[in-house]
């Protein structure tokens, strides 16, 4: 992190302090203190689950979810967009608890991930190398995973349209609209650019930089609708660079709000500004995290249902992974807001948490596959992975905790 970026969390950190203590300090500290206790146990449970799970899988398998009625522990390769998220789990875990309890599973799905460094066939490459070789090279300051990283910037940014100003998510799908000469983006690709920003800082080479902030900022310009909810997915013409069609694949519709969506552009755009200063991210991101903790379809225990358009709602399903996304986005984001939204973005991640952290979300050690969320949505057009456990929910729910931990020891 550069000598910028650092004054600004310090800045925001005291800035949070001041607003908790000039503004209702009795009601937020009662209410935080108690969820730092539950976090606290939480985590540790979090390990005793993840060492129940690790013994299931396979270096090579990677755990995705779990078949409830099959009782089916379900993994993927190291070529699908989840990959890094198992590891990237089990490296937070270990870091909070200050142990080295799943240092040879770490190495083991390293070591199987690593050839994805040369995948130029996916943009899920900020997923699966930042989330997992990102983490380890932050905690564990190997040299190698320096070199992993950059490869895997440079992989993602072959994907990269000058003239759309994007990086392409997929090179086939099942959408209506894109041929040979169309450019399919969707939402979910702002998650990747952090990787691009770290290889920039890393190398000071600005390629990486330019190409994420145009990506950012042309996402910007045509994913959003005016009340900053976002189309899941935008189809370019290629050689015009013109958005020439607003579609779903994973949402209720068209125009909906695809609620894990929603969580990575939150994200997304809260990420962006840390890493680059501007405040037009900023103000993106508040205004995405406006438009969701202002809907009046987000339950009062602030687990959103899977759309937050989709019909029947309210019997319809909850996706706890786009609350932990969102949770620890939100954590993030009140770090470098103004008193009354910093107030409000922490205790509604403080209500998002103490939901998923609560029976009904947060699973017991050796139930629901080895996972810690239950709840979540995949794909629900596809009819995939409902009601069910998400290795990303995991991870989003670890990162929020320790993010939400670290704050408050801060502030202390
Ligand atoms: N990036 C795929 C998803 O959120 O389901």
């Amino acid at each position: 992190m550069s000598k910028m970026k650092n004054i600004i969390l310090i800045f925001a950190i005291c800035s949070t302090f001041l607003s908790c203590d000039t503004t209702g300090k009795k009601e937020v500290t009662k209410e935080t203190d108690s969820l730092l206790i539950t976090i606290d146990s939480s985590l540790q449970i979090a390990t005793r689950q993840y060492e129940f799970l690790s013994k299931q899988v396979t270096p090579g398998n990677y755990p995705k979810t779990y078949n409830k009625e099959k009782n089916k522990l379900e993994t993927s390769g190291s070529g699908w967009w989840c990959s890094g998220f198992y590891p990237g789990t089990m490296l937070y875990l270990d870091e909070v608890s200050e142990t080295d309890k799943f240092q040879n599973q770490i190495t083991a799905f390293l070591g199987n991930l690593q050839k994805e460094q040369y995948n130029t066939t996916t943009h899920d490459l900020g997923f699966m190398m930042f989330c997992s070789f990102g983490n380890a090279e932050r905690i564990l300051k190997n040299q190698k995973y320096e070199e992993i990283l950059m490869n895997s910037a440079r992989s993602l940014s072959t994907r990269y349209n000058d003239t759309a100003k994007v990086i392409r998510s997929w090179d086939s799908a099942p959408w209506n609209h894109a041929g040979n000469d169309q450019i399919a983006v969707i939402i979910d690709n702002m998650m990747n650019l952090e990787l691009l920003l770290w290889a920039s800082d890393f190398s000071k080479d600005s390629t990486f930089y330019n190409i994420a902030v145009n990506h950012a900022n042309t996402t910007m310009a045509n994913h959003f609708r005016p009340d900053f909810s976002s189309f899941h997915e935008v189809i370019y013409d290629e050689n015009t660079g013109e958005a020439i069609a607003h579609i779903t694949n994973q949402g209720a519709a068209d125009s909906s709000s695809w609620s894990r969506g929603q969580a990575w552009g939150l994200y997304g755009y809260t990420m962006m500004y840390r890493e680059t200063g501007d405040k037009k991210y900023l103000q993106q991101a508040q205004h995405i995290a406006d438009y969701i903790l202002n809907n009046s379809k987000l339950p009062k225990d602030k687990i959103p249902y899977w759309d937050f358009d989709a019909p029947n709602i309210p019997n319809v399903n909850r996706d706890s992974s786009a609350a932990a996304i969102m949770a620890s986005a939100l954590i993030e984001l009140c770090t470098y807001s103004e008193e009354d939204k910093s107030k409000r973005y922490l205790q509604n991640a403080a209500l998002m948490l103490s939901t998923l952290l609560s029976p009904e979300y947060f699973a017991k050690v050796g139930e629901n596959g080895g996972f810690l969320l239950k709840h979540g949505v995949g794909n629900m057009p596809n009819n995939s992975e409902i009601d069910t456990p998400l290795s990303y929910g995991d991870y989003y729910l670890v990162e929020a905790m320790i993010r939400y931990k670290n704050l408050k020891n801060h502030i202390k």
